[in-house]
């Protein structure tokens, strides 16, 4: 069926220019862009929407490397998108993540505390729905 997922272009990939690249990606797999808008997130809405992680030692490298400039909020649709966006995506670690994914292509570890992995992606329909109240 039609789904919707909340895709971020974090603070790395606005700041190095991989935005067009990133939607080029989406458009081209054949999901629709619903909704997009340039946003500087609060640290209050990054707590909401990283609320799972609270705690965890990545946390607060987390929201600080969130609050380091602007994301990109996109609302995507299409079938199954939120599989097939995490797919398009890649693993977390952009090290290792399979070439020819977001991460795999454009992606790697850059020494720091956290992960700069260029993008998000819901990971369920709850994540989504939830997500996409927070950032729309
Ligand atoms: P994402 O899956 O969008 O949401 C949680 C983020 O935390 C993840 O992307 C990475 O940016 C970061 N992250 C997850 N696991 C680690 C880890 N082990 N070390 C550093 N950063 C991490």
């Amino acid at each position: 069926a039609t789904e919707e997922t909340l895709v971020l272009v974090k603070p790395d990939g606005v700041a190095r220019g991989l935005t067009g690249e990133i939607l080029r990606r989406i458009e081209a797999k054949g999901y629709s862009l619903v909704d997009i808008k340039l946003v500087e997130p609060s640290r209050d809405l990054l707590a909401r929407h990283y609320a799972e992680h609270e705690g965890k030692p990545f946390y607060e490298p987390l929201l600080e490397f969130m609050l380091s400039g602007p994301v990109v909020a996109i609302r995507v649709a299409g079938n199954r998108v939120i599989e097939g966006f995490r797919a398009l995506a890649g693993t977390t670690d952009p090290t290792t993540a399979a070439p020819g994914t977001i991460r795999g292509d454009l992606g790697r570890d850059w020494g720091l505390a956290v992960q700069q992995n260029l993008v998000h992606g819901s990971d369920s329909p709850e994540s989504a729905a939830r997500e996409l109240e927070i950032w729309f």
